[in-house]
């Protein structure tokens, strides 16, 4: 599975560090909403889920976190520390976010607005739509 990181340059001077994220540059695709999750209760496992169309790119903007992505044949787990760098997540792919640290911020820009019908929430779905 081709992983897809992208390190984003930060305009850093004395002042500090400023990354500057626009659709169809540092993003390959228009950004039609972004969500952020933090306060994530110890131990927990959020995603466990697949879209259909939807493209997303997470970044941890602060503390760390860890990803499995699943595309049916093959589990790869991307861990996420630094606030410059973002991971692609295509459509079709079971994604599980894991092992975030007390003080983890982790943003998405998503190519899509929030659609329910978008979603495989059951992984024996997943596999039944990548076809394995
Ligand atoms: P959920 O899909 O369970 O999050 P995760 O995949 O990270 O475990 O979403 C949690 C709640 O937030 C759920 O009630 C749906 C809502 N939600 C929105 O309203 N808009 C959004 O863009 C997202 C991602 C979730």
């Amino acid at each position: 599975m081709q992983i897809i990181k992208y390190e984003f340059q930060p305009h850093g001077d004395d002042r500090g560090q400023l990354v500057a994220l626009e659709e169809m540059k540092e993003v390959p695709f228009d950004i039609k909403r972004v969500y952020y999750m933090y306060d994530t209760t110890e131990g927990v496992t959020r995603g466990r889920h697949a879209h259909k169309a939807l493209e997303q790119i997470l970044i941890c903007v602060h503390g760390s976190c860890k990803i499995l992505l699943d595309n049916g044949e093959e589990k790869v787990v991307v861990p996420l520390d630094k606030p410059n760098e973002g991971l692609y997540v295509s459509n079709v792919m079971w994604r599980e976010m894991f092992d975030f640290s007390e003080d983890a911020v982790l943003m998405v820009l998503a190519s899509e607005l929030y659609d329910e019908e978008d979603y495989i929430r059951d992984y024996d779905e997943f596999l039944k739509y990548v076809g394995k």
